[in-house]
C-alpha cells in the first residue's frame, strides 16, 4: 500500500465524518444536546389563541388586575429584551448560544408555541399582537398538563380561536359559561403551573439559574396538612391593594364574582401577579401595582440589631412572609442588601455601609442576599448564557434567619444612632449600563424593613 492511497482513504474518511457530522448538525440545529430536548413539542397556529381583550369583554376586572402586570409585560418588559438581546451578543460556544436564544419560551410563550419568535435573533419588532401580551390569559386557562417542572413544561390544549374557543380550565366545577365551555381543573389550583416557568435551568448546562418552585416545594408552605398548605397563588392570587398577602399578614378571601353578570362567590383569584418589582410597572405608568410591589416587600422580612461587643453590631434578618428563599427568581440580579448607618447626637454620619457609590453601584464589602455563578473553572459569571456552575448562594432560605457582624470605627458614644435597613432593587446599575441605547435606570431602591438603636 503506498502512501497516496492512505492519505487519499484518509481524506475521503475525513470528509465522511466531516459530512456526517454536517448531517448531525443540521439534525439537532435547533435543539443542541440539552437538558430540553423534547422530541414531541407541541406547535399551534396562532389564531387558535385569544385575545387578552376579547376575555376582558366579560372578565372585566380579572383584566384591569392583569393589565401591566409582569406576565403581561413579560415580551415587552424594556428590562428583559434589552437584557436578552445583549446577553446574546458575542457569544461564541453551542452551549451559551442554545441558552441565550431560549428564553423567548417563557417570555414569550405563545409566540414559541405558535411559530414566532423561536429565538431571542428573531425581529422582535416582527412579533404580532396576541404573543406580545406575554403570558396572557388564553395561554394560561388552556394548559391541561406539565411535562417537567422547568423550563415551562406546560401542554396545550387551545380552541379554534373566537369562533369555537374550546375549553377553559379554571377553579370552578359547576359552571357552563355560554361564549366558551369550562372545566375544573386542579392544575389550575396546584404551585405547578407556576413552578413550571418559575423553575429556570440552563439549556445546556442543567444549571440551575432560578428554583423558586423548589424553594417552595422544600418550605414549610408545602405543608400535607391542607390547613396549613400555601400554594402560590395562596399569596400571589390572593393580593390586592392594601391586602399584601403575605406569610407575614393575613390572605383574607376576596369575594366577588368573575364576570358582572356571574354568580357571587366565596373568593376570586387575583391576577396583579406582583411579586417584588416595583419599576417595571412604573415604566408603563401604572403606579398601583408599583405601590402593591413595594407593599409586598414591606411584609418580606424583619432585620433586629443588638451590640454583639463595644463596637461590633450584630445584624439579623429573618424570612417571614416569602413562600421561597429571600429574594428569589433571577437572584445573580436581584439585590436585597443590608445598610448601616452610624450618627453623632447632630445626625452627622460617623459610619456607613452599604450606600450605593457616585455610579449608583454597591461597595465590594455590602453584605447581599444573592447568587453568584461561575463558569466552570471558579470564575464569576455575569452572564447566564455562561453559568455552569453556582458558586455562592447567600439567601436566606422560607422563615430562616441569617446574621452578620459588622465592625464600627469605634465604640459609639452617648447620643448616637445607630441604624440597619434592609434594602432592595431588581437589578445593579452595572448591568443596566452595559445595555446600548437609552439608559435605563436609576431603578427605584424599596426600604424593606429598618431598626435602630440609639446610645
Ligand atoms: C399565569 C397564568 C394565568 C394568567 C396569565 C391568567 N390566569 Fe386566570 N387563573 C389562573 C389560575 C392559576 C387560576 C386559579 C387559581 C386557583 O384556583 O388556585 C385562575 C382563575 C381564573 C378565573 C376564575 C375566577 C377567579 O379569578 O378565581 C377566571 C375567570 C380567570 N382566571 C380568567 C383570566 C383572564 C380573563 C385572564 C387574562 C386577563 C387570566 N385569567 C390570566 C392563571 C392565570
Ligand atoms: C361572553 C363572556 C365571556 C367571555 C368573552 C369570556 N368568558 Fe370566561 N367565563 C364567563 C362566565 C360567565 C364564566 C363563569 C363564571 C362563574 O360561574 O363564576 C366564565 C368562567 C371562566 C373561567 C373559569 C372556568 C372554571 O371552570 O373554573 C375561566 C378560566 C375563564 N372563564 C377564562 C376565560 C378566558 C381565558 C377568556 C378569553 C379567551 C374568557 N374566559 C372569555 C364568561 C366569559
Ligand atoms: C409561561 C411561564 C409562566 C407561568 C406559567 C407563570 N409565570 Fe410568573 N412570571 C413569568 C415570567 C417570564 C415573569 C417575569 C416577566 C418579566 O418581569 O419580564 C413572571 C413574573 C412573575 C411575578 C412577578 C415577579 C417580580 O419580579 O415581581 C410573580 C409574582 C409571578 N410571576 C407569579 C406567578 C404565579 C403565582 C404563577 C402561577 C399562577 C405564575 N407566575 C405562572 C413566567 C411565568
Ligand atoms: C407565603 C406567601 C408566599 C408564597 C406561598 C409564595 N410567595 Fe412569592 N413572594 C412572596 C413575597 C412576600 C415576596 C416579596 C419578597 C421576595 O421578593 O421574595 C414574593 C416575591 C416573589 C417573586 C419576585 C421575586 C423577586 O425578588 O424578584 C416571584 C417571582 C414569586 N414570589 C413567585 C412565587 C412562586 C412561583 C410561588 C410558588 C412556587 C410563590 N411565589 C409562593 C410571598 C409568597
Ligand atoms: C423557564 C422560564 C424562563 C426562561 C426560559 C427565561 N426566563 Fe427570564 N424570567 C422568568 C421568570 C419566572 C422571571 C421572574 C423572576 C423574578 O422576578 O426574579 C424572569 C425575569 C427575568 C428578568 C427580570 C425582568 C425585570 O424587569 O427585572 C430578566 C432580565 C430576564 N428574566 C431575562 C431572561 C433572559 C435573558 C432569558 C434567556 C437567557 C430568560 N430570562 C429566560 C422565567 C424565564
Amino acid at each position: 500500500m503506498n502512501n497516496t492511497k492512505v492519505r487519499i482513504q484518509a481524506a475521503v474518511t475525513g470528509c465522511g465524518l466531516v459530512c456526517l457530522c454536517l448531517v448531525l448538525v443540521w439534525i439537532f440545529r435547533v435543539e443542541p444536546p440539552s437538558v430540553d430536548t423534547h422530541p414531541k413539542e407541541q406547535t399551534f397556529n396562532l389564531d387558535q389563541f385569544i385575545d387578552a381583550e376579547t376575555c376582558g369583554g366579560c372578565h372585566d376586572e380579572i383584566m384591569a388586575q392583569w393589565q401591566d402586570s409582569t406576565h403581561h409585560l413579560s415580551h415587552q418588559d424594556p428590562v428583559y429584551t434589552r437584557v436578552a438581546k445583549f446577553y446574546l451578543q458575542g457569544l461564541t460556544e453551542a452551549g451559551h448560544i442554545a441558552e441565550a436564544e431560549s428564553c423567548v419560551k417563557c417570555h414569550t410563550p405563545v409566540g414559541y408555541v405558535s411559530g414566532f419568535p423561536r429565538k431571542v435573533s428573531d425581529e422582535f419588532s416582527h412579533v404580532q399582537d396576541i404573543p406580545a401580551q406575554g403570558i396572557q390569559c388564553d395561554y394560561c386557562h388552556v394548559a391541561v398538563d406539565i411535562t417537567k417542572m422547568y423550563n415551562n413544561g406546560l401542554v396545550l390544549s387551545p380552541g379554534q380561536g373566537e369562533d369555537d374557543p374550546g375549553i377553559k380550565h379554571g377553579p370552578f366545577d359547576d359552571t357552563e359559561p355560554e361564549f366558551h365551555e369550562a372545566a375544573f381543573s386542579k392544575l389550575h389550583t396546584d404551585s405547578k403551573i407556576c413552578g413550571t416557568c418559575h423553575n429556570v435551568k440552563h439549556v445546556a448546562f442543567g444549571t440551575d439559574l432560578e428554583t423558586t418552585y423548589t424553594e417552595w416545594e422544600n418550605g414549610p408552605y408545602n405543608s400535607p396538612d391542607p390547613e396549613k398548605h400555601v400554594s402560590c397563588q395562596g399569596c400571589h392570587m390572593y393580593q390586592r391593594p392594601g391586602v399584601p398577602a403575605t406569610g407575614s399578614t393575613p390572605r383574607p378571601k376576596n369575594p366577588g364574582s368573575a364576570t358582572p353578570d356571574a354568580k357571587q362567590r366565596p373568593h376570586i383569584f387575583t391576577h396583579y401577579f406582583v411579586g417584588a418589582n416595583s419599576g417595571l410597572p412604573e415604566m408603563f405608568s401604572d403606579q398601583e401595582k408599583s405601590d402593591m410591589a413595594v407593599e409586598r416587600l414591606r411584609h418580606a422580612a424583619e432585620i433586629s440589631l443588638e451590640m454583639e461587643k463595644e463596637h461590633i453590631a450584630r445584624v439579623v434578618v429573618t424570612n417571614t412572609g416569602a413562600g421561597h428563599s429571600l429574594p428569589t427568581g433571577l437572584t445573580d440580579m436581584r439585590q436585597v442588601w443590608i445598610e448601616l448607618t452610624l450618627a453623632d447626637s447632630d445626625g452627622n454620619i460617623v459610619f456607613q455601609t452599604g450606600v450605593p457609590d457616585e455610579n449608583n453601584e454597591l461597595p465590594k464589602n455590602t453584605v447581599i442576599f444573592n447568587t453568584i455563578f461561575g463558569d466552570g473553572k471558579g470564575n464569576p459569571v455575569a452572564n447566564i448564557a455562561k453559568a455552569k456552575e453556582i458558586l455562592s448562594d447567600t439567601r436566606i432560605p422560607v422563615g430562616e434567619s441569617v446574621a452578620h457582624l459588622f465592625k464600627l470605627n469605634g465604640s459609639p458614644k452617648r447620643g448616637y444612632t445607630l441604624t440597619a435597613r434592609l434594602l432592595y432593587r431588581s437589578m445593579p446599575q452595572r448591568i443596566l449600563n452595559q445595555l446600548p441605547g437609552e439608559p435605563i435606570g436609576p431603578l427605584p431602591v424599596v426600604e424593606m424593613a429598618a431598626v435602630n438603636k440609639i446610645f
